[in-house]
């Protein structure tokens, strides 16, 4: 016989969890972060990019270079049998690195149409290379080296920050804080053992403090001559303060002390340069935290704290030639349920090495771009219900001022929706209107027992209305 467990035994750790979640997390005090942090939770839906030279050979952004015995470090092709040669061979993919297609401005734009509304780009990933013009390596795309380096916007990211800016965008730079082609990260004197520095901090200090100086300098230019920034989206989280290390973590265990980038410092230089910019150094607890970024999930309940959800559009963060993109209904409907849980949703495309999107990604922007069209007033803007209802079955919530919308996720398939709809454990007041977003005309409605049932006339307009999932507003 099956025995229910006590209610205070399922909810104690419930409640645990959800105080978890919003432990560590430190709200910025400059009040021009705070200001910035509050516009972007309004956004809602934004876009990253990972694109390097890696893409020409279609395989995961950078960590095939780092030796560790992981599946997503694994080296393919003809030189995989030989770390070094490999590295060599990977390294030199600048010499071939030429998108001609490049042409952010249509991504800008197919992006907009979207309803995304700030973007995310890989300025330097973990392999080192830069995709801006830095004055601090000749590992990047602006090197004579590279063919691209002639084409007038060789600087990708100055012109990828324009041309998003122009579509009115919030900004954001990816930057990776380890460097894997920094002699001062891996010492070419030793071999590299893992994703860690390869030498002793405490035996050549001052070898770490010119990486520290290094990224200090790539991260100031980035912050002076790129035009208003108003994100440092910091990766590579092993790179982080003593003081955070949890060596019982797999991942933490080989971190050395002292392996950190003084991000105080860091801080004070960006938002002299740039008042106001949200850091986010990513899983390090902290004043630089500015938002949590959980990756390629959605949490089971809301945060309690700003965050934002990154996921890949298809199956990798990198280009690969065939990409699994998720269907747009399924991206539609993560994009429901983190806004209902108060989050951001960060959506990942990967240009390819002529610098083009597949045409899958472009037909995915498109029809979320219909369904915001009809239906962003239930995203832009809202917050997560104050019932602490977010979903229910298949019926997600979300709030904005007086309005309570209640967004239908459709069934695969599903193209109409039913005659009635049931919104579980609720009862509007009697002076509220139900209307569907994308119809004029207010719905009849009734309480029953506690629940809403919602009735939809014949040839009521909800076809039009958008597929996918249909929103519900509750409102006066
Ligand atoms: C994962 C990947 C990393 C990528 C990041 C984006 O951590 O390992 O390469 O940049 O996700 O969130």
């Amino acid at each position: 016989m099956k025995r229910l467990l006590p209610f205070w035994f399922v909810l104690f750790p419930l409640l645990l969890l959800a105080q978890e979640h919003g432990r560590h997390y430190t709200a910025p005090s400059d009040p021009l972060v705070q200001k910035n942090l509050a516009e972007w939770q309004d956004l809602k839906f934004g876009l990253l990019m990972h694109w390097g030279t890696y893409s020409q050979w279609g395989i995961v952004e950078s960590w095939s270079l780092c030796p560790e015995d992981e599946g997503w470090c694994e080296r393919r092709g003809p030189y995989s049998t030989d770390w070094y040669a490999y590295k060599k061979a990977y390294e030199n993919l600048q010499t071939s690195f030429n998108p001609t297609r490049f042409n952010p401005e249509k991504w800008a734009a197919a992006a907009q149409n979207a309803g995304m509304r700030y973007v995310v780009f890989t300025t330097k990933h973990h392999d080192g290379f830069c995709m801006f013009d830095t004055h601090q390596t000749d590992y990047k795309i602006t090197d004579t080296l590279c063919p691209f380096s002639s084409n007038p916007r060789a600087d990708v990211t100055k012109a990828i920050f324009e041309a998003f800016r122009e579509q009115k965008f919030k900004v954001g730079a990816y930057f990776s804080k380890p460097d894997w082609h920094s002699p001062d990260f891996w010492w070419p004197y030793f071999p590299p053992k893992d994703r860690n520095i390869n030498y002793d901090l405490n035996r050549y200090p001052e070898r770490y403090q010119h990486f520290r100086d290094f990224t200090y300098n790539q991260l100031e230019e980035l912050c002076t001559n790129y035009g208003r920034l108003d994100l440092l989206w910091l990766d590579g989280a092993w790179v982080r303060p003593d003081s955070t290390v949890n060596r019982t973590e797999s991942w933490q265990r080989g971190i050395p002390d002292g392996q950190d980038l003084e991000m105080h410092r860091i801080a004070a230089m960006a938002r002299e340069k740039q008042p106001g910019i949200m850091i986010v150094d990513r899983w390090i607890p902290g004043p630089y935290e500015n938002y949590l970024t959980p990756e390629q999930g959605v949490p089971d309940k809301p945060l309690g704290v700003p965050w934002e959800t990154c996921m890949t559009m298809g199956n990798s963060w990198s280009y690969v030639p065939k990409e699994n993109y998720k269907s747009p209904r399924r991206l539609i409907h993560t994009l429901c349920d983190v806004v209902s849980k108060g989050g951001n949703l960060l959506l990942n495309i990967a240009p390819g090495p002529d610098g083009a999107w597949h045409p899958e990604a472009y037909q995915r922007l498109e029809a979320i771009g219909k369904w915001m069209d009809v239906n962003s007033e239930a995203i832009y803007g809202t917050h997560s219900p104050r019932s602490r209802i977010t979903r229910l079955g298949n019926m997600v919530y979300t709030e904005k001022g007086e309005n309570l919308y209640a967004i239908y996720l459709a069934e695969e398939g599903e193209e109409q929706l039913p005659d009635q709809v049931c919104l579980r454990f609720l009862c509007p007041g009697k002076d509220r209107k139900i209307t569907l977003l994308g119809c004029d005309t207010p719905l009849n409605w009734r309480c029953v027992d506690g629940d809403t049932v919602i009735w939809l006339p014949a040839g009521h307009c909800g076809e039009l209305a958008g597929a996918y999932a249909w929103v519900f507003k509750i409102g006066s």
